[in-house]
Order: C-alpha cells, then structure tokens, then sequence
C-alpha cells in the first residue's frame, strides 16, 4: 500500500520543508516543525472565482473604500477610520488578552446601529457567548451567533445570511474536511483563510479572524497568515497588567502606525483616550533612578516612566535585566557611559523597567534609559516635573529624534514644566512656554547630577 505522504511545517511562520528541521530556515526558531499531510491539489480549488480580464490602470475607477464605523474610536483609528468593507481582518494576541472580548464588543456597537452581523465561536457554547455578553451590558440589536468549527457550514450560513459582517473566533478552531489535517494544523489554518478571504472579496462581506499567539504547542500561529489577509492586528498587554494596545502591523487601507489603548475592566474593555495618564499612574516623585520619557507611538506621544536600578553586584558576572526594552541596547548605552563618562558598571547589576509594562524600542528612549541609570548609580533624583528624550550615539553624542515638538507638546500637557532634549531637536522647536534644555552630549548631562 503507498504510503501517505506528509510534508513538514513551521508553526510560526508556515515554511515548508520535506524533511524534518531544528531550527526554521525561515524564521530561525527551534523545534516549531510539525507533519501533516500533503493537501490534494483538488480539495485547494476554490469555487465562487470569477475569471477577470485585465483592465488599463486609466480606466479603473477609483472609488473611495466604504468604511464602517465600529463607534468605538480607537478601534476605528487602528483600523485607518472604520472597517473597510469586504475587507479580511487578523486580531491576532495572546490567549486570554480580550480578542473575544473585544470583537463581541465591537458586534454589539454595530448591531446596535441596525448593521448585520454573525459572530461565530469554534470556542465557546452560545450559552457561554450570553454569559459574557451580559456581563459586557445590554445589546439593543439583534446579533447573531453560531457555535460551528465547520467551515462548509459556516460557508453555507454565510451565503444564506448575508450578514455584512462576520467574526470568525478563532481560526486556529476551523477546520475543512477534505483537508486531513487536524484543526489548528499549518494547513487548515492556512485553506480555511484561504476560502474566508474569497467570501469576504467575493461577497463584500467583512471579515474579523481571531489568531491566537501560541509559544508552544501544535497550534500554528498567526504569522502563517499575516500575508493572506488586509489587516493584521495584534492585541497586547500584559496579562497582569490591566490595559491593553491594539497595534496595527499592517494594514493594506491605512497606517501600520496607529495604536489604540483600552482598558480590561469587569464590564469589558474601556477606551483610554488619555494614555498619558495612564501610563504615569502611581509614579514615585523624587526617587532616584526614575525618569519619564515620551515614546511616539505612531503618532501619537505617551509619556511614560523609565525606572533603573544600579546596585553591586554578588556575583562574578552583573545581571543585566532590561524589561519593556531592548536588553542589547540597555548594554549598548552601559557601555557608551563606561566608556565615555569613566563610570565604572562593570561591577554592577542593573535593571532596567519601562514602567506600567508598555514595550517600547525607538531610539528616542536613549537619554531617558542613560538618565535613570545615572539618576541611580549617584543616587540623586531628577526634577519630577522634567522628562527627557533623545538618541544616543556610540561616542556619547545626543542625536535629534524625529516629532519633537509633539513630544513636547505632551509635556506639557501633563503639567511637565522642562524637557531635557537634544540641540539638534530643540532648535526645531519655537515658541513654547517649557524650558527646553538642549544637550549635544552625554558630558553635558553629567553635569546635572553634580
Ligand atoms: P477573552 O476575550 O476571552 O480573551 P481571548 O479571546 O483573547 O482569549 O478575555 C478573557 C479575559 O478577560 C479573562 O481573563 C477575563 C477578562 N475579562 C474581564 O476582565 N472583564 C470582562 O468584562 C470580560 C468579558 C473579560
Ligand atoms: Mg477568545
């Protein structure tokens, strides 16, 4: 009898490969490969494909994208201004970040505005969909919910229905039974996108896919998809910690640079339209090794609060922590100040936290990670009411970042009165009523601690 051929799958990424690896050739992670049957070419064929003949570029007309607004506004800025319709969506985030939570909040805006909606869970009973709906508040709409993992059933429903929007929780749940791959299998998760993708194009209908992010396991991740759908969103935070960032990472009718912050409350998630504050809640004032910095994201600034600290060591190797940042860069800068400050850090453990768990990794972060590193080693806090921000260069430069003003701005916004930055940026900025402090090098900065 011949034997059933298989072929071999990198759960974080989808590559291919005939043979079993350690390490993917594509992503480079150990030990992600899984088996599953090779899919006939047969069962891939996707009815519902119109032939469609080339057009000149001229002639296409080109109409403005129909957008749908969810009335939840930073789910509508993540998005580039509201759902575009016929348009395929990845939520993608760690199991029990609130993807759920989210799209059935999302569902209950729009049914609420009359828009047709279907929300289908592989996950969870109707019954359990209804205990977190009451638990989010009343829907005055009408939603419909279908527990299914079938996606030819779900195929069938949706072209009987209509509904102009589909949620689809999730898809790692999904399966198509020609495929004899399991659920969740590289695949299935793979064919199914596949045929949603059709649907939404084919019937204008928009579609939100819920991914989880699995570290281990045989579940492929969202990855695998990220170049078959329109938009690719990723719900983050940390689980302990209550907010939560919807990041666009890319998005085929908008800004990958948009982000939206909620928070997860006992009635579901609440929009935080002043991250600002959020981020600074229950900062210490006047402590050594704690400054505030401005990250940029996307567009927009958050302030948010950069803790160090420098203490010696007990051991024969210092213990280099860097949490919310880059640990290489965190060394990178220790060694800009032994190097040009003569600060001895080599016989130092530090620690490094960007407080309130957001992750931030721009440049601009530098000066605020050199500041508190100092701030703690000489144990003397920084003025309370100054931020600073700045990129720091291997020979203890201060080089300019980009959107200083906005940065600024911010401060002062929340009450800030100097901002510590770079020349290069400083001269960009006129008329303010902060003091601005330029520095050109971190000699200069040293000086504040004296
Ligand atoms: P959920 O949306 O189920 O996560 P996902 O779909 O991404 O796996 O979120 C579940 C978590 O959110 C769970 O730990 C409980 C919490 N939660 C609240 O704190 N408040 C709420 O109103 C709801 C519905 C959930
Ligand atoms: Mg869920």
């Amino acid at each position: 009898m011949a034997k059933n051929k298989t072929v071999f799958f990198c759960r974080e990424c989808g590559y291919e490969s005939t043979k079993w690896m350690g390490q993917c050739p594509g992503c480079k992670q150990w030990d992600t490969f899984t088996e599953e049957p090779v899919v006939k070419k047969t069962a891939m064929r996707q009815p519902g494909i119109t032939r469609t003949e080339p057009e000149l570029l001229s002639k296409v007309a080109a109409v403005e994208d129909q957008r749908l607004l969810t009335g939840i506004q930073e789910f509508d800025r993540v998005l580039g201004g509201g759902i575009v319709i016929g348009s395929l969506v990845l939520v993608g985030g760690d199991p029990g970040i609130g993807k759920s939570t989210l799209l059935l909040q999302m569902s209950r805006e729009l049914s609420d505005k009359q828009i047709k909606i279907l929300y289908i869970s592989g996950e969870e009973s109707l019954k359990q969909i209804k205990i977190r709906a009451d638990r989010l508040g009343v829907f005055h709409g009408e939603l419909l919910l279908l527990s299914e993992t079938n996606l030819d059933n779900i195929e069938d429903t949706i072209r009987k229905l209509m509904p102009q929007i589909v949620v689809i929780d999730s898809i790692q749940t999904m399966y198509k039974e020609e495929i004899g791959a399991a659920p969740g299998s590289v695949s299935q998760v793979r064919e199914t996108t596949g045929i949603l993708m059709h649907l939404a194009k084919g019937l204008e209908i928009s579609i939100f896919i819920v991914g989880h992010v699995t570290k281990e396991g045989v579940v492929a991740g969202p990855k695998v998809l990220e170049h078959m759908v329109d938009t690719v969103l990723y719900f983050e935070g940390e689980s302990k910690a209550s907010y939560r960032i919807l990041r666009a990472v890319k998005n085929r009718f908008g800004s990958t640079n948009e982000i939206g912050v909620f928070e997860m409350r006992e009635k579901g998630l609440v929009e935080v339209t002043n991250p600002s504050e959020f981020m600074l809640q229950g900062k210490p004032e006047g402590e050594p090794g704690s400054v505030v910095t401005a990250s940029m994201e996307g567009t927009r600034p958050i302030l948010v609060e950069v803790q160090a600290l420098i203490c010696q060591t007990n051991f024969n190797m210092p213990r280099r922590t860097a949490a919310g940042t880059d640990y290489n860069r965190v060394n990178l800068l220790m060694a800009v100040l032994e190097k040009r400050l003569g600060i001895q850090l080599s016989g130092m453990d530090a620690y490094i936290n960007v407080a309130g768990g957001m992750k931030i990794n721009e440049p601009a972060l530098d000066l605020a990670i050199v500041m508190a590193i100092l701030s703690s080693y000489k144990n003397r806090s920084l003025d309370s009411r100054t931020i600073c921000f700045g990129e720091i260069g291997l020979t203890g430069e201060v080089r300019a970042v980009n959107m200083a003003e906005q940065r600024v701005i911010e401060a002062g916004k929340m009450g800030f009165n100097a901002v510590l930055l770079p020349q290069m940026s400083k001269e960009t900025i006129s008329n303010t009523n902060i003091k601005l402090i330029g520095v050109r090098n971190i000699r200069e900065i040293i000086k504040l601690f004296s």
